[in-house]
């Protein structure tokens, strides 16, 4: 079974993905957190971030890899551990500029599609229901305010004990940029698809917003 949630940066896709994967002893797989870290190894090799082959070759000798180490969501590149880093502002505000480059995009789309393929997913990102799994039982396209969703931004950061020097108003600015730019890019830009369900979570707790999303889940079978 596959299950796509999309939405704008911050809107709660990856908590409450991660819980519904729990809830159904599921998969959970973070495409962002893949586009984040062709963004560290651009930033490692000092690479720039619209170099599309110097990126591709360096992603080519990085493996990208999704792994829970002791019930911990972990990414790789290669042997470095870059769960922190790919966290960091300067990541936030590059991505963007990567994750619209077309030879990144097939190559993060093929091994997403590797992964749907051979388990029960939860898969959060941009493009799930629209283009990496078209055929997903059941799409949701989560949205909140740019105020909240700073707001949360800003949560998070605290608790994954990163230092940000950002306001919560320059947050806000960088998420609606980084929005801006997932939206208007060429290839599969961040939209809803036509058959998603969309869930304003502005004003729902995050176990009214799983509720919401088991109950779209519950429908479909
Ligand atoms: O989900 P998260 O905010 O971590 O995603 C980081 C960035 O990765 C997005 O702003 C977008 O540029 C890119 N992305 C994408 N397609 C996806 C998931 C993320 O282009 N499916």
């Amino acid at each position: 079974m596959q299950i796509a949630i999309d939405g704008p940066a911050s809107a709660g896709k990856s908590t409450v993905a991660k819980i519904i994967a729990q809830k159904l002893g599921f998969t959970y797989i973070d495409t962002g957190a893949m586009y984040r870290a062709c963004t560290v190894i651009a930033q490692e090799n000092q690479l720039d971030y619209g170099d599309e082959e110097a990126i591709l070759a360096a992603v080519d000798q990085n493996q990208i890899e999704l792994k829970v180490v002791d019930g911990e969501q972990k990414v790789f590149t290669g042997k470095n551990d870059v769960t922190q880093a790919i966290r960091m502002p300067e990541v936030s505000a590059n991505v963007s500029q990567v994750s619209a480059l077309s030879g990144v995009r097939e190559k993060m789309v093929s091994l997403q599609r590797q992964m749907a393929g051979k388990m029960n997913v939860v898969m959060d990102g941009r493009d799930i229901g629209t283009t990496v799994l078209p055929h997903a039982e059941v799409k949701i396209f989560l949205v909140a305010s740019a105020k909240s969703r700073a707001q949360r931004r800003m949560l998070d950061l605290k608790q994954r004990g990163i230092k940000s020097s950002q306001t919560l108003a320059e947050i806000e600015e960088s998420i609606k940029q980084r929005d801006y730019k997932d939206s208007h890019r060429k290839i599969s830009p961040l939209k809803k698809a036509p058959d998603a369900v969309e869930i304003d979570t502005t004003k729902m707790s995050i176990e009214q917003v799983v509720d919401a999303i088991l109950a779209e889940i519950a429908k479909s079978q």
